[in-house]
């Protein structure tokens, strides 16, 4: 649901504004909050909205992999093609899907051309497989690269020409075939969301394609199968599920609904991240952050994000690094900088990670207080997770922060940061980072 209000509508996507005068709105309540701050963030009455929330069918739980054989043949599959990668293919869950396939009638051919950061021209690859093999339904197993590449060819075979063409929000015109997507991390919540991230390979920079059709029509979240990542990759995920979380909740299109998942994610990730990394098999702490990406990608989907995405994006294209450790790096000065006009609204995130009580936000000092202590907690659980301290340790430098912040301006992520930023703010940010 994105409540219309104020609007940026674009074809059949709509980024709501919230109304200038409009209160912050404290809305949802978060399982790690103390009963007396409940009462005091209770949701506000407002003015009835318009209101929109784009959703996947959804079939979530430890072993439920066969259900996306079972969704393929719903959607009328006769010819699958299933995209992976070769890191998928190693772990060995594409096999067991085919097999599942199989047992449900149908014979996928499988393309495992996908790398991290997907290329432009690994879509096209992807595309010509998916013509040659005469295939009618997609099925995507893997992290968000994968899925993003499958959304790609997804567009491509619906629209042609080349993903390059279709940079920014509903540039397509034409239906594309059905999606089945099969998250393997548990981070970038691109398995229900409207978001497909490319890189442009001939200006080192990762493109957004934006749009109500490329929202899958079937996510299918088995834990299970998040066991077999390494730990930097559990960690990345992680953090590109909270910065999701958090950039959704101050985003300028949130909304009642979105708070909710964007709360709730923050919350699960602030206590379960860590768990995992300690304890790599233990199903239930899995569980709650498959649960903690699904309600981030839920949230931003429809709340979009902010200035960490649309810096994170260029630097991504640029040095082809791990998405949620770039996010992991800025987040925190994302933070200061949106919260030092107003910083009320972080005062509900703060208390999603776990504020101390004797931090008190009821003042805006107070307010400002909490904020500054997301802000740290969130280095804290990059630290604990082995983040780099700075953007510089992991190959940026300062003659390349002319170049990614102009590119930052560009990016359709930062249309919705809470606080307007030009030039000048998002290099001093990326200087911050370094
Ligand atoms: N479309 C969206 O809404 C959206 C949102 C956020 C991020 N993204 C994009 O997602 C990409 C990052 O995706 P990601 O962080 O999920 O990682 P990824 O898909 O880039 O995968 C990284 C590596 O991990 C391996 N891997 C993945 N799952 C594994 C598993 N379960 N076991 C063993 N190995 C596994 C892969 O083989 C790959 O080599 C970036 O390109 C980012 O821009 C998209
Ligand atoms: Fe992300």
């Amino acid at each position: 649901m994105v409540l219309v209000d104020s609007v940026t509508r674009a074809g059949d996507s709509v980024i709501a504004r919230r109304r200038p005068e409009e209160a912050p709105v404290d809305a949802t309540v978060s399982p790690t909050r103390r009963p007396a701050d409940r009462a005091a963030s209770r949701p506000r009455a407002a003015t009835p909205r318009l209101a929109k929330f784009h959703v996947p069918e959804i079939l979530f739980g430890p072993g439920s992999l066969p259900e996306a054989a079972h969704a393929a043949v719903r959607l009328g599959a006769r010819r699958p093609l299933l995209v992976t990668d070769p890191g998928l293919v190693d772990a060995g869950w594409p096999a067991q899907l085919c097999a599942h396939l199989a047992d449900a009638g149908l014979r996928a051919s499988v393309w495992d051309g996908v790398t991290p950061n997907p290329k432009d021209h690994e879509i096209a690859a992807g595309h010509l497989a998916y013509l040659e093999q005469r295939c009618d339904v997609i099925v995507a197993l893997g992290g968000g690269s994968v899925i993003d590449a499958a959304k790609g060819i997804a567009l491509l075979a619906g629209n042609g020409g080349t993903i390059l063409d279709y940079e920014g929000v509903d540039r397509m015109a034409l239906p594309i075939p059905p999606l089945v997507m099969v998250p393997s991390t548990s981070g970038t919540g691109a398995d229900v969301s409207q978001f497909c991230i490319v890189t442009d390979t001939r200006r080192n920079t990762k493109i957004t394609i934006l749009g109500r059709a490329l929202v899958p029509d079937v996510s299918v979240v088995d834990p299970h199968l998040l066991v077999t990542m390494p730990d930097w990759l559990n960690a990345a995920t992680g953090l590109d599920a909270l910065t999701h979380g958090i950039e959704a909740y101050v985003s300028r299109a949130h909304n009642p609904l979105t708070d909710h998942h964007a709360l709730q994610a923050i919350a699960l990730v602030g206590e379960h991240l860590e768990r995992t990394m300690d304890h790599p098999s233990e199903e239930a702490a899995r569980t709650c952050m498959a649960q903690a990406a699904l309600e981030a990608g839920l949230a931003f989907t429809n709340a979009i994000l902010g200035a960490a995405h649309a810096m994170s994006h260029q630097v991504g294209g640029l040095l082809d690094l791990p998405h949620g450790v770039i996010n992991g790096v800025l987040l925190p000065h994302v933070i200061r900088f949106n919260a030092e006009p107003d910083p009320h609204r972080f005062v509900p995130i703060a208390q999603a990670l776990g504020l101390p009580g004797d931090i008190t936000p009821d003042s805006t000092a107070g307010a400002a207080e909490a904020a500054e202590w997301a802000a740290c907690e969130v280095r804290r659980l990059a630290d604990e997770l082995g983040v780099p301290k700075g953007l510089g340790e992991i190959g940026v430098t300062e003659s390349d922060v002319g170049l990614l912040s102009a590119m930052t301006l560009a990016d359709a992520c930062l249309s919705t940061n809470p606080r307007e930023a030009d030039q000048a703010d998002i290099e001093t940010l990326f200087r911050a980072a370094l």
